[in-house]
């Protein structure tokens, strides 16, 4: 049943030495159980203060404490907000084992910010949707007619002005499609995600010749997803692209850092996406070390139109959220002045 838990528990010995650990806890620690077996609390809670004092006072006190909001910094060098709950077990009047219980509250709280992200996209893309129709309709009536003056025109000359009438057009109507994102069925089939990722590697190189530094923290364990194998390589483009960008931007003002993308992936259990409680989920990173995404665009960035960039249509990563959604998954990134990261959750098991 422990096991199965979405909460976090942790056993600990009357030394405070650590005696188990359920996969919900090693997956909010960062940490596996091999690892931090028989290792005391200072080291499994990386010298918290707080988490020390909650467990000396409840093995001396002999009662259960429970603290909210503590800032747990992990093995890996995160930084997370904890519920922690200690609670002494007992034999002969004396506490033999403690039990740890532990909630993220960021986790929480973003998960329910996430399904009204979801909500306010659905509703953009609606919306666009419906301009995009009345868009496009007038606009096949314009380029028909142009294709036909084309035709009677005699004035070889003249047909230079149909011509960018049918151009236009065309560039317009692909937009459109462009903003409200991909309307065609995915092909699902088994993708090996780690060929995606080599794939955009190769294909970045070539872009990219002089910069990319691009290293790899692959699990070759994790099994084939289902999925569009064109549409996720996409997805993986798309963001990759934006890294770069950024990083070569930031060059031009000389950061003196190598620049570098780091593409990681893993296998992460329990984790909940929308409403549905996955057993198993693939986490793919995209992490560089650039200038970050500009604080006033981080609220927005997944909406279409919403650029930083004089050149940019602002359509990638919104072309990301909803190749994204379409395969049940979950986007979202975290970003600081050298250190940007994109995380993609895809469901492995359903
Ligand atoms: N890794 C990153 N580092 C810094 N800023 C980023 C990063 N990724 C995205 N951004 C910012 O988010 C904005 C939106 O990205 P998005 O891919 O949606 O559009 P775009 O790159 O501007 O245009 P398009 O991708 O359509 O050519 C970018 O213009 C950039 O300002
Ligand atoms: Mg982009």
């Amino acid at each position: 049943m422990v096991e199965n838990m979405e909460t976090a528990v942790l056993l600990f010995d009357e030394e405070l030495k650590l005696k188990a650990i359920n996969p919900a806890a090693e997956n909010l620690l960062q940490a596996s159980f091999r690892k931090l077996l028989g290792h005391d609390q200072d080291h499994v809670f990386q010298h918290n203060r707080e988490c020390a004092d909650i467990l000396t006072t409840t093995l001396k006190e002999n009662r259960p404490i429970t603290e909210r909001e503590i800032h747990l910094k992990l093995i890996t060098g995160n930084t997370i907000t904890i519920d922690f709950a200690a609670t002494p077990l007992n034999r002969a009047q004396e506490v033999s084992e403690i039990i740890v219980e532990i909630t993220q509250v960021d986790r929480l709280l973003r998960l329910a910010r996430d399904s009204h992200l979801q909500e306010q996209y659905e509703a953009t893309r609606q919306i666009l949707k419906g301009i995009a129709h009345e868009i496009k309709n007038p606009l096949g009536g314009l380029r028909g007619a142009a294709q036909l003056l084309d035709m009677e025109l005699e004035d070889e000359t003249l047909k230079e002005y149909t011509n960018v009438i049918i151009m236009e057009a065309d560039r317009l109507s692909n937009l459109v499609d462009r903003m409200v994102g991909p309307n065609k069925p995915l092909n699902l089939q088994p993708v090996n995600i780690h060929a995606c990722l080599e794939h955009v590697r190769t294909l970045m190189k070539a872009e990219f010749p002089e910069m990319v530094n691009i290293e790899t923290n692959y699990d070759p364990s994790l099994p084939e997803i289902v999925g569009d194998q064109d549409a996720l390589t996409q997805v993986i483009l798309n963001i990759s692209r934006n890294a770069v960008h950024a990083m070569l931007d930031a060059h031009e003002a000389s950061t003196g850092m190598p620049n570098t993308l780091r593409f990681s992936t893993r296998a992460v259990g329990r984790f909940t996406i929308g409403s549905i409680v996955h057993r198993q989920v693939l986490q793919l990173d995209i992490e560089d070390n650039g200038p970050g995404i500009p604080e006033k665009l981080q609220a927005s960035v997944f909406y279409p139109l919403i650029t930083g960039k004089p050149e940019g249509t602002g359509l990638g990563l919104s072309i990301v959220q909803s190749i994204i959604n379409q395969h049940d998954g979950l986007v979202e990134f975290a970003s600081q002045s050298g250190k940007t990261v994109f995380s993609i959750f895809l469901p492995l098991v359903k």
